[in-house]
């Protein structure tokens, strides 16, 4: 009962930011419907990809998880747990297991990202216990360990429903990885693990005086932005991606505590995106739960963009991205 698998990290276009306190709050539901593209980072030894293998055995006697070598504790082991005891109780199994799992990006990089490392663990598990799920069904399984994990079961464009149970709370494919020409510019500000995660500053969305007009403008946002990905029209779902994110970090900035995830830098790279968009080139940015940034472009200004972000003061590495594929099962263990 051993299985791997590989599976990529994803960027929001439309983002959740707190999730619902009417479940119970280990369910993960996002308070609104959201939209991602699947990354695969374009440099030889960096696709943005966590590799993961997982046993299941009689004589294991505890539950034991390695990433990187390390044993993971507290929490992470908590919510690892969670996901792989639902798919015990599917299974009607409950051998313990040895988990280890592998980021091809540096660690060190604040790109670390628990969407690749939840969708990889929910595909390895699911494989290794027999269990033929569909990719929707994989999906509400990742998101228990991590609400952005359900969508990188799928590759490519991705709609993630927010639900209001766990039934109703998946992801699933908009287009694949060609029906779209989306790339981007990944703009490394600070390599350092952040203050706040977004785990704990999910819990205090709710304390901004923005946060519902957040919420319902999202709802708008994610069904637009199907159309629009589906109509191939890439400055419009980049405008939309970009007024997204500003409504996130209002609600970042204005909730109690405050919280700021950007730097000086992060202000420099956005300053650069709008100029270059009004000098003709067709560029927007998104920013997640901390200061580093993606500068979306469409291939053929790829390398234009990438050499103008690399130059900004306070850009200390850029990585190349284009949409990935979905998920895999694979033979190639780590065990
Ligand atoms: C800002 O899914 O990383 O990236 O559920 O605690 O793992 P956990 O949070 P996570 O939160 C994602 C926040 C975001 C927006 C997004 O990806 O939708």
């Amino acid at each position: 009962m051993k299985s791997s698998a590989i599976a990529h990290s994803n960027i929001a276009l439309v983002k959740y930011w707190g999730r619902s306190r009417h479940h119970d709050s280990n369910l993960n539901i996002p308070l609104n419907d959201t939209v991602s593209m699947t990354k695969y980072g374009m440099m030889d030894d960096c696709h943005l990809q966590t590799h993961t293998t997982i046993e299941f055995a009689p004589e294991f006697n505890e539950d034991l998880v390695l990433v990187e070598g390390h044993e993971v504790i507290g929490r992470h082991l908590e919510r690892i747990i969670y996901v792989i005891d639902r798919l015990r109780s599917h299974a009607k199994i409950d051998y313990r297991f040895k988990m280890m799992s592998r980021n091809d990006f540096p660690t060190q990089a604040g790109l670390a990202s628990s969407a690749s490392a939840f969708a990889a663990l929910s595909l390895a598990a699911a494989d290794a216990l027999g269990l033929k799920f569909s990719r929707e069904n994989l999906s509400k399984i990742a998101r228990l360990g991590s609400g952005s994990a359900a969508r990188s079961i799928h590759g490519g464009f991705v709609y993630c429903y927010g639900g209001n149970s766990h039934e109703t709370s998946y992801a699933e494919q908009i287009c694949t990885v060609d029906c779209f020409d989306m790339h981007a510019v990944i703009a490394v500000v600070d390599a350092g693990k952040k203050e706040i995660t977004s785990d704990e500053g999910h819990h205090l969305a709710h304390t901004s005086p923005f946060n519902e007009f957040r919420i319902e403008k999202s709802h708008q946002q994610a069904q637009e932005l199907r159309k629009l990905i589906l109509d191939n029209d890439f400055d419009a779902v980049g405008a939309i991606a970009e007024a997204n994110c500003l409504y996130m970090h209002a609600v970042m900035m204005t909730s109690q505590p405050s919280l700021f995830y950007w730097q000086p830098a992060t202000l420099n790279i956005i300053k650069t995106v709008q100029k270059l968009r009004k000098q003709g080139l067709p560029c927007y940015f998104t920013i997640d739960a901390g200061p580093n940034v993606h500068c979306f472009c469409q291939s053929r200004n790829m390398h234009e963009l990438l050499k103008i972000i690399r130059q900004i003061e306070g850009v200390k590495q850029t990585i190349l991205v284009r949409p990935a594929d979905h998920g895999f099962v694979t033979d190639e263990h780590l065990f």
